[in-house]
């Protein structure tokens, strides 16, 4: 989805383009299909270019001839194609602002029509340009730039996060209402991002801003005000994350980086919260909290199958729950009340589908939980409590350490939840990084991958807690491949998707010697007998060595904790097809990191 950058150096500054090409580089990683700069100096100028960053880069001056503020945007198109005009920023008639804009603007048609009936022609074909006309009507009729960047803004419906900068002025405005803005404060100037790591590099003391907020960045100070115009105290904080977290340290890219993260990850997630003393879990947020009557958990791609994992262990665990696809979640034909605890999972924090659910929950009076990667997000301010999975920022597209951070998370929620003994749950929890480090140590992944590279379709199955791993399994298959891949629990394969099994369509079964083992061995005859290729996820190799033409191993643990060691088998062979087909894996065509519209 889009990104925002903007910056505000010293009067003297020279490095401004600098900052904001090397801002939109961080950003890449959301998806975008066209990139753009403007900065002030004693005109306004205005790059922008469809396509890479490098091609905006082409056409980019000499960096140290340009102004000291700035802004920059990485366009995922919505309204019209990816084209040179339809790329961020966009300016009034006289170019006197420049414009970026994240989000969508409902009301921009009628709005447009009303613009252009008083004269204003426009450029391009966004819902974008009407705020730059609007900036430019306000003017003429006022003069004040702060009150007709607020009159502009006032008259938006929709989502958005924009900023402005105006020609001859040292100065950038910006407003946010559903879509995420942070101020980052610099030694030398202020930073404004859609996320964190734009500015890494700089600085790590950040100042989010509320929905309805308005902010005013200077060389030498932020004024942030509520929609009436009144300053507002805003706490400064302090990210965690550091700027060797956003590199690839030596992988070739951040998918693998991540992957191969994830022991990291996972120990950072468990910190602090095992209590090996009494073999408890304490997740702070969720301490004091009663066994809810039921549990909705609501979430869209990878984390709605880490939400169908935690349905399963808050039902083992005696909780009535129940996962939703976000965009499905509907508190009108879903009973719910205000005993009921919404459980939001989300990665970003930022997902449009999964903030809407977790705002309806919320309108009925349910307690609502985020269980998020990052700090001060969306989805982190508007639940009632929120549980941090401390992954480490996630750059590559597909999801992979965070989803085995969001299972892990989730397992511990279950138990403070419930309240009940789970000694030897804890017990594997406390282990289970060395055991992801030994499944990354030995992966075959590569090898199996390669042979079958040129496959028609993949399959995945399991069963149980396993039935979400074949799930993620199918969706990052599909996502960084660009081939057909699907994920069943096993036993529905025979009411339909065995007429798709062929010996051109490998079959990856999650078979862990667990409750379900003898199923599964049913269902993986089933797809030998149509000649289907076999691959294993199991730590039961010596048995199911016979049935399988390959198995990939994974070491003996809690049953629930199965599906994150096979997940990381499933990672590594998925993106090992997609390297062997030469794909765009961190930037999968046609996806976006973060999907902040419905
Ligand atoms: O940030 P979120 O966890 O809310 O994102 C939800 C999905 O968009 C995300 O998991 C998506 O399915 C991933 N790209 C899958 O790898």
């Amino acid at each position: 989805m889009c990104g925002i950058i903007g910056y505000v150096g010293s009067p003297t500054s020279d490095n401004t383009l600098e900052i904001l090409t090397d801002g939109l580089s961080r950003l890449e990683y959301r998806g975008y299909d066209s990139t753009g700069v403007a900065i002030s100096n004693s005109s306004l100028d205005v790059y922008k270019r469809r396509g890479e960053l490098t091609e905006l880069e082409d056409v980019l001056p000499d960096q140290s001839t340009n102004g000291s503020a700035g802004i920059g945007h990485t366009r995922w198109s919505t309204h019209g194609p990816p084209t040179d005009e339809n790329a961020h920023p966009h300016t009034d008639c006289n170019e006197t602002v420049a414009v970026v804009h994240n989000g969508i603007i409902e009301n921009y048609q009628q709005l447009r029509e009303t613009l252009e009936a008083d004269g204003h022609e426009f450029d391009s074909e966004t819902d974008t340009e009407i705020i730059p006309h609007l900036i430019e009507a306000a003017l003429e009729r006022d003069g004040d730039i702060e009150r007709a960047f607020r009159y502009a803004i006032t008259m938006l419906e929709g989502s958005y996060a924009v900023a402005a900068v105006f020609s001859g002025r040292d100065e950038v405005y910006a407003a946010r209402n559903q879509s995420p803005l942070v101020v980052g404060i610099g030694d030398d100037g202020y930073f404004l991002a859609s996320d964190i790591p734009a500015f890494l590099d700089y600085t790590e003391d950040v100042v989010y801003l509320e929905n309805g907020q308005f902010a005013a960045i200077r060389s030498d100070s932020i004024q942030i005000s509520d929609e009436r115009g009144a300053p507002v105290e805003t706490p400064v904080e302090t990210v965690d994350w550091s700027t060797e977290d956003t590199g690839k340290s030596g992988h070739e890219r951040y998918m693998l980086k991540e992957i191969y993260e994830q022991p990291r990850a996972l120990r950072k997630c468990l910190q602090g919260r095992l209590r090996e003393s009494d073999g408890s879990v304490s997740i702070e947020a969720v301490e004091d909290m009663e066994k809810p009557k039921q549990i909705h958990v609501v979430a869209c791609g990878t984390s709605y199958h880490a939400s169908l994992y935690a349905a399963r262990l808050f039902r083992d665990r005696g909780v009535p729950s129940t996962a939703f696809m976000a965009s499905e979640y509907d508190v009108d034909t879903i009973p719910i009340d205000t005993e009921t605890l919404v459980v939001g999972v989300t990665q970003s924090g930022e997902t449009a589908d999964t903030l809407e659910a977790l705002r309806e929950a919320n309108r009925v009076g349910a307690e609502t939980l985020s269980v998020t990667n990052v700090t001060g997000s969306s989805a982190s301010r508007e639940t009632d409590r929120v549980v941090y999975i401390r992954a480490g920022p996630e750059i590559g597209v597909a999801a992979t350490k965070t989803f085995a951070a969001q299972l892990v998370a989730l397992a511990m929620i279950s138990i403070t939840l419930t309240n009940d003994s789970a000694a030897t749950f804890v017990e594997a929890l406390r282990t289970l990084p060395e055991l992801v480090q030994s499944v990354l140590d030995r992966s075959r992944a590569k090898e199996i991958a390669t042979e079958y590279a040129d496959s028609d379709a993949y399959f995945f199955i399991g069963r149980g807690y396993n039935a979400p791993a074949a799930l993620e399994g199918a969706l990052k298959t599909k996502e960084i491949t660009y081939k057909h891949a699907e994920g069943f629990s096993a036993g529905e394969l025979k009411h339909g998707p065995l007429a798709l099994v062929t010996d051109k369509t490998p079959v990856f079964a999650v078979i862990p010697r667990d409750g379900n083992f003898e199923k599964m061995v049913g269902n993986v005859k089933e797809v030998e007998a149509r000649e289907a290729p076999v691959i294993a996820v199991t730590d039961a190799a010596e048995a199911v060595e016979p049935l399988a033409d390959h198995v990939l191993r994974i070491p003996q643990t809690d049953r629930r904790l199965a599906p994150i060691l096979a997940n990381v088998q499933l990672q590594l062979v998925s993106y090992w097809i997609a390297n062997e087909l030469g794909r765009s894996i961190d930037k999968p065509r046609n996806l976006a990191k973060s999907v902040t519209v419905k």
